[in-house]
Formats: structure tokens, sequence, C-alpha cells
């Protein structure tokens, strides 16, 4: 047998330093990368017209908001809005460069239903990959997303569903390696459901040391990718709802356990975690553990930045001022729970500043 080797040794500090980048300081990224079909559905239930333009609009005045580079390293685009402009005629990679920030794609296309595995969901769009990563990386892109999803029932996540998963994020690692775009490797347990807080700690772990061991196994460069997990969290459905601290302990925990020391960082998913929530429990990992551990804690959210702000939107230029406000906001309030001095106090004074 022979020993597996990152073989992307000749551009791993490139993409080390993409990667540090990403995770410098005190910011986080920001997720826009919503598909055609799930933009929509967000859009939905505030009568927003479920159009090109409209999504193009809204990517628009969000890559816009003042100040917004202060807090987030990088976006993460969709393959419709990474190919738009802004009304000035400016494509979005520019003006996310010229903002000082880095621009990522995400490139799985979708979950789907997986053979002989009902109510489990593994993530396609390998075919080809390489031809897509090379003309992302020319438009601008200097990183990748591609999202696994684990549903956690009694009788599943299955291993035949966490190991396939795990594979196709490796070798959707290595193909962006290649290319020299870091790749963000999301693998999320679904947060719906009445299983307990112990449960998804245990679901999680073995996930992600099924994902690392196809990670160590397809060669990547371990210091060369960020890792997008779910916290670990009591399902929706749970009857006993952990404390703050209890979930920061019950994550570190898990990730200590799993995550090698060499991966730089870790940038959460929000899930559908309701948005004060997202930043209370990543400040608590960061107050109570940032001293101590190996890799960068922080944020790579979509909903718990966005929500507040496409709530106050709702399709209407006269609201655009107020919506970036909110946006920068709670952008604002991850920032500080990356440093772990997020408290209500800058819940309440960043939306004033
Ligand atoms: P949420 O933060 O809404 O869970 O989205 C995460 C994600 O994968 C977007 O890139």
């Amino acid at each position: 047998m022979t020993v597996p080797e990152p073989h992307a040794t000749g551009n791993s500090h490139a993409l080390r330093d993409t990667a540090a980048a990403m995770i410098a300081g005190d910011k986080g990224l920001l997720a826009i990368d919503e598909s055609n079909a799930t933009c929509n559905k967000r859009f939905a239930p505030l009568a927003i017209p479920q159009t090109v333009e409209a999504r193009r609009t809204y990517r628009e005045w969000i890559l816009t908001t003042p100040g917004l580079a202060d807090a987030i390293s990088g976006v993460i685009l969709y393959d419709e809005t990474i190919r738009q402009q802004k009304g000035d005629g400016t494509p979005f990679v520019r003006a996310i460069i010229d903002a000082g920030m880095i621009a990522g794609i995400k490139v799985d296309i979708g979950a789907k239903e997986m053979a002989a595995h009902p109510g489990e969901r593994i993530t396609e769009g390998l075919d080809g990959l390489r031809d897509r990563l090379a003309e992302y990386a020319r438009m601008g892109a200097r990183f990748a997303k591609w999202r696994a999803v684990l549903a956690l029932t009694d009788v599943v996540p299955s291993r035949g569903c966490i190991e396939a998963n795990a594979h196709a994020l490796a070798r959707y690692s290595a193909l962006c390696q290649e290319a020299l775009l870091v790749p963000v490797v999301e693998m999320e347990v679904l947060m719906n459901g009445p299983h307990g807080l112990d449960k998804c700690r245990a679901v999680t772990e073995h996930a992600l040391h099924a994902l690392f061991d196809q990670l160590v196994m397809q060669r990547v460069v371990l210091e060369g990718i960020l890792l997008k997990p779910n916290m670990v969290l009591p399902g929706l459905g749970c009857a006993v709802q952990s404390g703050v601290d209890e979930v920061a302990d019950a994550t570190v925990h898990c990730l200590l356990r799993t995550v090698p020391a060499a991966v730089p960082g870790v940038v959460f998913l929000s899930g559908g975690q309701a948005s004060e929530l997202a930043s209370k429990r990543l400040n608590a990992m960061n107050g109570r553990f940032k001293a101590r551990l190996p890799w960068a804690l922080s944020f790579s959210f979509a909903r718990a930045i966005q929500e507040p702000a496409l709530a106050i939107w709702r399709g209407e230029p006269a609201n655009v001022l107020r919506a970036q406000k909110a946006l920068l906001h709670r952008a604002r309030c991850n920032q500080a729970a990356r440093r772990g001095t997020y408290s209500p106090l800058v819940e309440t004074a960043s939306l004033q500043g």
C-alpha cells in the first residue's frame, strides 16, 4: 500500500495564502450562493418577483453595502450571479475584488435523492467539474463551495450516504486545488427532527471522520481547505433546547476530535438558526475556547446574515438603504462573535452605528 500524499505541493502556497486571507482577522464569509430555485423560495413569501432581474438587483445591493468588506472577507456566488453585473456594467466579481473581498463560487449542482437510500441525498456535480472550475478561476474566483447534506432520523444517515458524500467532497476538493481554488468543504447534518444534542454530536463526529478519511485518501492539502460544518445542535423538534454554552462545548469538542490541526479554519453554516442565536453560539465558542484551538472558528452564513435584510427590502428600491444597514449589522455582530466580544450591547450598538 502506498501512503497517500497531498498532490498539490507546488500549489500549496497559493492555496494556503487564499485560505489564510479568507479567515484573516475577525472577518467571515457571506454566502449569497442560493440556487435560482432556493432564492425564489426565499422571495416567494415576501411577494418579490421571482425573476433574473430581481435576483440580480438583490445581489447588487448586498455586494455594494457600504462597509461590508470591514466584516466580510469573501463572498460565495452562484453560477447565475457570477456572470452578472451591477447596473453600471461592472461585473460582480470586479466589484467584490475592488471592495477588498475575495470571490467564491458554489460548484455543486445540488443534493439529489440517493438511489437505494430512501430519505437521503447525494450531492452531484463532479462530471465536467474540472472545466467549470477553470472557467470560474478565469472569471476571478479564488475559492469554491460544495455542500453535502445528511438527514438525521432514527435510521439515517446511513454509512452508504455518508461515505458517498464524503468521497464526492474529497474529489471536488482535489479538483479545486488543482485549479488553485480553495475548497470550502461543507458537510451539513440537518437540524430537522426531534433528536437531542448528543445524537447530533455523535452523527457529526462520525461524518467528519469519514470526510477527513476521504480527503486524505484523495490527497487533498489540508492546509489549503476550509471546513464548513453545522454547529452541533439539538433538533428543531427536540423538547430540550440546549443552552448556548452547552452548544458551544458540544460543537468544539466534536471538532477537536475530528478536524486535523493542519486545517486553517472552520466556517460554520447557519442552517436555519435564528440570526441572533447563531451569533451567540459562535461567540460562546470563541469566548470559551479561542485561545486553545488549532484552527480559526468563523462563519459562512447565508440565512443568518441575509434574512433580516431581505425582510426589510421586500423588492422595494425605497427600502435598500435600511436593508443594507441590517445586512451590515448582522455581519458586524458575527464579526464580534469571531472575537468572542458579541453581547446584547453589540446587538443594539452596531444597529445604531
Ligand atoms: P445557511 O447559512 O443559510 O445555512 O447557508 C449555508 C450555505 O451553505 C450557503 O453557502
